[in-house]
């Protein structure tokens, strides 16, 4: 069966990274071999780069400083751990990937298409996802709930570089989401993520046994 690659792409606390384990375990039951991972992130390199830009550090370098690197994360994310995995066999979820920048540096922040394009095919290097699932949802609604997760787990962490920017910041790059879907729709799907897990798990499971067919076959 051929690897294939699942990017999970949204806004903050639409609950990715619960429904990227839900999916991991979907399809380790099918006895695939799985590897979960993230951005900005997933590699050594590339964790040194989030935590760089995650602080805030280059925030006053400007929108273009910060998508050059996330895309340098990017570029070891996709040499270092996505090919050889998807080379070796192994499928690979990961809780974002190229679709962020183009929405949080591109459509939101202001950054030119022409740097983001560019940006993308030197990152991604011919790789691009065979899958991207949009969890799309009302940042109100996202905000409330990351909130009263924080209250429930008595954890007051500060907002990052991200999470700081204002309520109409966070509706326009759910719109910039949504138009990224509208543009890709042969790779893209969008899901309504304001419903319960187990909902949106089967949602997803769904979508994903109808994309790639030799799941069926397989079980
Ligand atoms: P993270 O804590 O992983 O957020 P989340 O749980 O919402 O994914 O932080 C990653 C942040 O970096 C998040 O605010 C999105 C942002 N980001 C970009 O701005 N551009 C990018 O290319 C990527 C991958 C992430």
């Amino acid at each position: 069966m051929t690897a294939r690659f699942i990017t999970f792409e949204g806004g903050e606390g639409v609950g990715k990274s619960t429904q990227i384990k839900r999916l991991m375990h979907s399809l380790s039951r099918e006895g695939i071999e799985v590897v979960r991972t993230r951005e900005p992130g997933g590699t050594p390199k590339a964790e040194a780069i989030r935590s760089f830009i995650l602080q805030g550090k280059c925030e006053e370098w400007g929108a273009g400083a910060e998508a050059v690197l996330f895309a340098a994360a990017r570029f070891d994310h996709v040499e270092s751990l996505i090919a050889p995995n998807l080379d070796g066999g192994s499928w690979v979820l990961s809780d974002r990937f190229h679709d962020s920048t183009r929405a949080y540096q591109g459509l939101t922040d202001g950054v030119p298409d022409k740097l983001i394009d560019a940006l993308e095919v030197l990152a991604l290097n011919g790789r691009s996802p065979d899958l991207t699932v949009l969890l799309d949802m009302d940042p109100k609604i996202a905000f409330e709930r990351v909130a009263m997760r924080a209250e429930e787990d008595g954890l007051m962490v500060p907002p990052d570089r991200f999470e700081k920017e204002t309520l109409d910041w966070h509706r326009k790059l759910r719109d910039g989401f949504l138009s990224i879907a509208k543009n890709n729709p042969d790779r893209c799907i969008v899901l309504d993520a304001n419903r319960d897990e187990d909902a949106l798990e089967d949602a997803i499971w769904e979508v994903v046994v109808k994309r790639f067919p030799e799941l069926q076959r397989a079980s």
